[in-house]
């Protein structure tokens, strides 16, 4: 009898050990994000506003390219997507339902500067974004401004685009402009969006605005002008503006995470970490440290030698750029959506995507999107995060993008969408929370399906259906919107309450086997 006792004792002992260890701190504290963490929505001007020529707006690359036949999947434009120019009321009071305490959005430049530059300065474009800023403001919702989402005016295309140094001025005087009109009440600005897709799908596939193929020069031309422009709208926020005005400049650089094939195999365990280098190393690395990362000056400075180029197809900064490029950030803007398996592949042909000697897979078990690039791999988020902590020095994260796409048939159950947005946001929580990584925010991609670039309408990314048959095209909430706004509030999961059923289950089972026990030892 006495070992039945202990048998038992032992048995209550492990199961109170092992549920108080899993259930009520997971549920009850791990669950939760830091308290002055902060949940937003993002969009970009192209991909929402219309109104192209309206009210003196200048032709942008994206005007131009979705204006030429061919070019996009639906054969679509943004002439009107979800013309926000006209109903950007009602993009405030979505915002305002859904409990965002800031909304990121783009400035449309040539919406402000017809024709890029000074010399035409539309009132009309400033005064939307001042009602826009206004309202959110009214509402108690933070802007945060993306002032270049790749819509880059046609005449600064026509000089060169970003390949041409000669728009490191342009962009400094829209900026400063911006600055100037704005920041009385803007605190947040991003100065770039993804430049890797803007040089990589713009001008080395060509399947972006401008449309231009030269992958194995221009993107890494077009890159440098960007990060030395971003430079010199950080460094002009801080001569200028910042006394006065007292905002946090950052910059948005996309990355998936890249995990290798065979983690047993170190070529592949090589090829991936060189892959996050060329990847997120390729902007940011300049920007914290001052140069490019070295596996991308190795590779690439080898390769143009073996094509006999007298010069890097790589460019340098020089003593001066490299100060100015070097630690131009106040927060890292994340745009994060989804993870590739690396191995060790030489490339075939010049250009970034084969510079780096890496094959790219997809495990196919992982949820597929309506996007053929994004699959849901939740733990990859994590691991990027983590990378990026062990290698900047723990940086202020603001994540300003991350979503899921479905298509035309999924309608308003968008059960996948929940799927991701629950399993992203668990992953960065538990990077937060156990691996303290500096996140402090976190922006959902989007607000509402918008013109989804190449692929026009056929890929929907929002958390409200947008019907772009209907002239008004009104906007309806998702099961996803639910769900967002629901976290929003509870600031994470904070699981089941002290009276739920889970918890009163454990109760039941601890008090029965007391009762067992207490039986045996009375006998
Ligand atoms: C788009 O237009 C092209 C010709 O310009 C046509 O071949 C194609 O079928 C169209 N695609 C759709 C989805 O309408
Ligand atoms: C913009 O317009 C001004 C005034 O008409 C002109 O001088 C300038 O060259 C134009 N800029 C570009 C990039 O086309
Ligand atoms: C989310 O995580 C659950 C549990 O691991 C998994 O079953 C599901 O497939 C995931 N869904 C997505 C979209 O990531
Ligand atoms: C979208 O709008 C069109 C035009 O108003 C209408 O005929 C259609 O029923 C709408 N679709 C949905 C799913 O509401
Ligand atoms: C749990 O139950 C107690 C007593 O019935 C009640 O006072 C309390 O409000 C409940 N808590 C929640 C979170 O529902």
């Amino acid at each position: 009898m006495l070992n039945s006792c202990l048998f038992l004792g032992a048995l209550l002992l492990l199961g109170f050990g092992e549920e108080a260890k899993s259930v009520a701190p997971k549920n009850q504290i791990r669950a939760l994000f830091p308290d002055n963490f902060r949940w937003g929505f993002a969009t970009a001007s192209y991909q929402i506003e219309g109104g192209w020529d309206a009210d003196g707006k200048g032709e942008n690359i994206w005007d131009r390219f979705t204006h030429t036949p061919g070019n996009i999947a639906d054969n679509s434009t943004g002439d009107v997507a979800c013309d926000s120019y006209h109903n950007y009321a009602r993009d405030v009071e979505m915002l305002k339902d859904i409990g965002a305490d800031y909304y990121r959005f783009s400035l449309s430049w040539s919406r402000i500067l017809p024709n890029g530059t000074l010399a035409v300065v539309s009132e009309a474009g400033i005064a939307y974004y001042n009602n826009l800023i206004n309202l959110l403001i009214a509402n108690n919702i933070e802007p945060m401004i993306t002032l270049y989402h790749w819509d880059l005016p046609q005449p600064l295309q026509d000089i060169g685009g970003w390949p041409n140094e000669a728009l490191i001025p342009h962009f400094e005087n829209f900026a400063r402009l911006a600055y100037q009109r704005f920041g009385d009440r803007v605190k947040l600005w991003i100065t770039f969006n993804e430049a890797f897709v803007t040089c990589m799908h713009g001008y080395g596939y060509g399947k972006h605005a401008p449309g231009i193929s030269g992958e194995d020069t221009e993107p890494y031309k077009c890159a440098h002008t960007i990060l030395k422009s971003h430079a010199r709208a950080y460094r002009m926020y801080y001569d200028e503006f910042f006394q006065a005005q007292n905002g946090r400049v950052g910059i948005t650089i996309d990355s998936g995470w890249y995990a290798p094939l065979d983690p047993n195999n170190p070529s592949d365990v090589e090829a991936a970490e060189r892959a996050v280098r060329f990847k997120h190393g390729w902007f940011a690395w300049p920007v914290f440290y001052g140069h490019y990362p070295d596996e991308m000056r190795i590779f690439v400075d080898k390769k143009s030698e073996e094509e006999g180029l007298d010069q890097s197809r790589l460019p340098e900064f020089d003593r001066y750029w490299e100060t100015q490029v070097k630690g131009s950030w106040d927060f890292l803007g994340l745009n994060h959506y989804t993870t590739e398996l690396c191995t060790y592949k030489v490339g075939e042909y010049s250009g970034w995507s084969q510079d780096q000697d890496v094959g790219f897979s997809r495990d196919p078990t992982w949820p597929e999107s309506a996007s053929d690039w994004l699959r849901s791999v939740p733990w990859g988020f994590g691991n990027l995060l983590r990378w990026i902590k062990r290698n900047y020095g723990n940086p202020l994260v603001y994540v300003t993008e991350n979503g899921w796409s479905d298509s035309d048939a999924v309608g308003l159950e968008d059960d996948l969408r929940v799927e991701y947005y629950t399993n992203y946001t668990q992953s960065m929580l538990q990077a937060i929370t156990e691996d303290r990584c500096d996140v402090r925010s976190y922006t959902a991609w989007s607000l509402m399906d918008n013109f989804e670039w190449a692929r026009g309408y056929s890929e929907r990314f929002g958390v409200h259906w947008v019907n772009f048959t209907d002239p008004a095209r009104p906007r309806i909430p998702k099961k996803s919107a639910a769900f967002l706004k629901q976290l929003f509030a509870d600031n994470g999961y904070p699981g089941p309450d002290v009276n739920s059923s889970a918890e009163s289950k454990h109760w039941k089972i601890l008090s029965f086997t007391y009762f067992i026990l207490i039986k045996f030892m009375l006998g």
